[in-house]
């Protein structure tokens, strides 16, 4: 007859979080100025170019030309979101020195109704939005930006409901809205997937989107 051992172990399991994907939060700070001299510059420019289409649906897209027509602003702007993103980036056997640091920039204005689909920006290592306008204020005139967690739908593909707890023993969301206003900054990877929400203010919502890319210099 074979015996029957009962083991008295019992085992202790520390979560061990992996991977984190770095988001740049940024607040300007004595930033009226710069603020009124960009809506300044997108207005003038709304009145002269029909603009194009990407992952917005309602409002107006600028051209990609922002740092040819915004002027010093425009400028000061790329500036800012490169010097986060190069506080959140490294290289190896190189420094963030090394690089050239390019930025492309467009303008959003987006109509009471008006949304962005879910997109990434292909092709360069960070992109960033700077708010100008948020149409109003609180969660009842929508327009949330929200970032989808890059594991999605991986980690829900086998239960749908099924979600990873966090290091906060919380359940993670698979998509998390933030709650931006005028003068955030924020940069984040550009292979992860964003969206806004439908925007339900009464006037036009204004932000400005930008690209950057490191480029060797050899
Ligand atoms: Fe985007």
């Amino acid at each position: 007859m074979m015996k029957t051992t009962l083991y008295p172990v019992r085992v202790k399991a520390q979560p061990l979080s992996l991977f984190e994907t770095p988001i740049g939060i940024g607040e300007l700070h004595e930033a009226q100025s710069l603020l009124d001299d960009l809506r300044s510059a997108i207005a003038e420019n709304k009145k002269r170019s029909e603009g194009i289409v990407r992952s917005n649906e309602g409002g107006w897209h600028s051209t990609t030309d922002m740092l040819v027509w915004g002027g010093g602003a425009a400028r000061k702007v790329a500036d800012l979101a490169i010097g986060i993103a190069k506080r959140l980036s490294h290289f190896e056997e190189a420094t963030v020195e090394d690089f050239e640091w390019r930025a492309s920039m467009w303008a959003n204005v987006t109509q009471p109704g008006g949304r962005n689909a879910l997109h990434s920006h292909p092709g360069n290592l960070w992109a960033a939005v700077l708010y100008l306008d948020m149409g109003g204020e609180g969660s009842l005139t929508g327009g949330n930006f929200y970032l989808e967690d890059p594991r999605f739908p991986l980690a829900a593909m086998h239960h749908t409901g099924f979600r990873f707890l966090g290091g906060d023993g919380k359940p993670q969301k698979y998509q998390v809205e933030l709650k931006l206003k005028e003068g955030n900054l924020i940069v984040f990877p550009a292979w992860l997937r964003h969206g806004v929400r439908t925007y339900t203010g009464d006037r036009e919502r204004i932000s400005i989107a930008i690209n950057i890319d490191a480029v060797s210099r050899r």
